[in-house]
């Protein structure tokens, strides 16, 4: 059974509307762990748009469970981690004009770098996953470059628009999973998820986390943070 873990972006992103100081993502991180999420993660953005400098230094000092750190391959990211010391950093590819992470990484297409920085995080007892997508090179290429994680993104599954595509992508994902333990990489799945579309997810024993943000967020604005963690947490109970 997968773990949950609990993304808190959107609750800096309603701070950043007001460029104030309510709501905080750390409080909403202590109150995530309180109803049982299993992990916090963040993505520090390079225009930090939502999450800042600040929130991942102190969510560091507060998070009991594990903490995740998004970020994209740079080298103010790579510094950033080696001081903060997350207990996982995920790879994601970034650009500024999107929403949300929109794809996987290239894992293929940027094997160098990408294996010199794992490289040096795992040196400093950081260990790494690279967000892809359900694609066999792209899984194979992570092992290459030395993760230990890959975290197979979820976004076409999650978005199918009709069932006959949802499960053709559940497929495609249920498959990249098998690969990616076979080949000895840890697997998390990601993006899009909300209290439907988890659950077919939950029957798969190989996936270690689920990471969720923007659902459980939305839920909150109406139930309340506590029950949004709880009911995800009832669906996923680790
Ligand atoms: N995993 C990764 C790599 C992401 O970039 C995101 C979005 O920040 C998520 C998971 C969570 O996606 P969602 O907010 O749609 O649950």
């Amino acid at each position: 059974m997968p773990k949950l873990s609990v993304n808190v972006d959107h609750v800096a992103t309603l701070r950043q509307a007001r460029r104030g100081k309510q709501p905080d993502p750390l409080t909403a991180a202590i109150i995530a762990e309180l109803a049982g999420a299993d992990g916090i993660i963040v993505h520090l953005r390079e225009d930090r748009r939502h999450i800042q400098d600040r929130d991942l230094e102190l969510l560091r000092q507060v998070v009991k469970t594990k903490l995740n750190l998004e970020m994209a391959n740079t080298e103010e990211m790579l510094q950033m981690a080696l001081r903060v010391k997350p207990d996982l950093v995920t790879f994601v590819p970034e650009r500024r004009e999107e929403l949300t992470t929109e794809g996987g990484l290239d894992v293929r297409a940027n094997h160098r770098p990408l294996q010199k920085n794992i490289r040096r995080l795992k040196k400093a007892g950081i260990k790494v996953s690279l967000f892809v997508d359900p694609d066999s090179s792209q899984v194979k290429a992570s092992k290459q470059v030395g993760a230990e994680f890959v975290e197979i993104h979820t976004g076409q599954y999650c978005d199918a628009a009709d069932d006959r595509t949802r499960q053709r992508e559940f497929s495609r994902i249920a498959r990249a999973i098998r690969q990616a333990r076979r080949l000895g990489l840890r697997v998390n799945v990601g993006h899009g998820l909300d209290y439907q579309n988890v659950v077919p997810l939950t029957h798969i024993p190989d996936i270690e986390e689920c990471s969720i943000g923007h659902s459980i967020i939305s839920r909150a604005v109406l139930v309340g943070l506590d029950r949004a963690v709880r009911e995800m947490k009832n669906l996923i109970p680790g």
